[in-house]
């Protein structure tokens, strides 16, 4: 019997992939019988990741995981990415960063610095990605966006208008693609347990305002896995009748 949400035979790049999210997809993607491409910036966690990674016994004498350390914001790297892909049946955008900003202080150096990344990175690897015609028909691509983009949280506005700006993209891709049976959705998820909010003095969320915001969670926080649930769905045949839509996770 097929079964329609198994990932076997496919080949998917997997951005983010050192990390959180992107992380636990990429194993439950190769757990699901696929072929990944992962990339990131931190050499030591990317390999610490492919070396967990599962290789399906009958799929390993054709093909083999791939891994790339790439800042994806510099053009040559992303260029070499690309370059060194080989046909894929999907991409995953996990890579992102947050960065809470009131909106009175928000900088010119601030947006570029948030959209390079959260906006900039995907739309452009994916016009590459499609100029080189390395995404193969029946296909997916998921973006990650963040249900803050419909209930705003504090300090957000930067980080939820980088990835409201990745909804609209993706639902236009969704609509331009659709003929050729690529498929493009996303993911607005709700706070998910990862290294991006476990450090809230560093880079991310202050400590006040994560307290304030778990509150707003009747199911409690994600876990990667929740989300990595999901994405295997999109990227499978199981979701084959879904296109330009953004599914919200979280209970928020
Ligand atoms: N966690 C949440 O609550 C939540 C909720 C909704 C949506 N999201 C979105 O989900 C995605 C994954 O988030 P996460 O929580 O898993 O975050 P994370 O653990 O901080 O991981 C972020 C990933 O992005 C990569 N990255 C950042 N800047 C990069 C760059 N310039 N070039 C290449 N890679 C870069 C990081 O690479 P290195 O670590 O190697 O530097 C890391 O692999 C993000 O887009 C985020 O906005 C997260």
């Amino acid at each position: 019997m097929m079964d329609d949400f198994s990932l076997t035979g496919k080949t998917i790049l997997i951005t983010g992939a050192s990390s959180g999210i992107g992380r636990q997809a990429a194993l439950l993607i190769a757990g699901s019988g696929a072929t990944v491409i992962v990339t990131g910036r931190n050499p030591e966690r990317l390999q610490d990741l492919f070396d967990q990674l599962v290789v399906t016994p009958h799929l390993s004498h054709v093909t083999r995981h791939l891994s790339f350390v790439a800042d994806l914001t510099v053009e040559a790297e992303l260029d070499h990415l690309v370059s060194n892909l080989p046909p894929i049946n999907g991409i995953v955008h996990c890579a992102g960063i947050v960065g809470p900003l009131p909106a009175k202080f928000i900088a010119q150096a601030d947006i570029d610095r948030m959209f390079a990344i959260n906006y900039c990175v995907p739309v452009n690897l994916t016009g590459k990605i499609l100029r080189k015609k390395k995404l193969t028909g029946n296909s997916s691509v998921i973006f990650m966006s963040t249900i803050a983009t419909k209930n705003p949280y504090f300090g957000g506005a930067l980080y939820s208008g980088s990835k409201a700006a990745l909804e609209a993209y993706s639902r236009t891709l969704a609509l331009e693609m659709v003929s050729k049976g690529i498929r493009s959705n996303c993911i607005m998820a709700g706070l998910v347990d990862t290294p991006m909010i476990e450090n809230p003095s560093e880079k991310n969320m202050q400590e006040e305002a994560l307290e304030r915001y778990l509150k707003r969670y009747p199911l409690g926080i994600g876990r990667p896995e929740d989300v990595a649930n999901a994405i295997v769905f999109f990227l499978s045949d199981a979701s084959k009748w879904i296109t330009g839509t953004s599914l919200i996770m979280g209970g928020e």
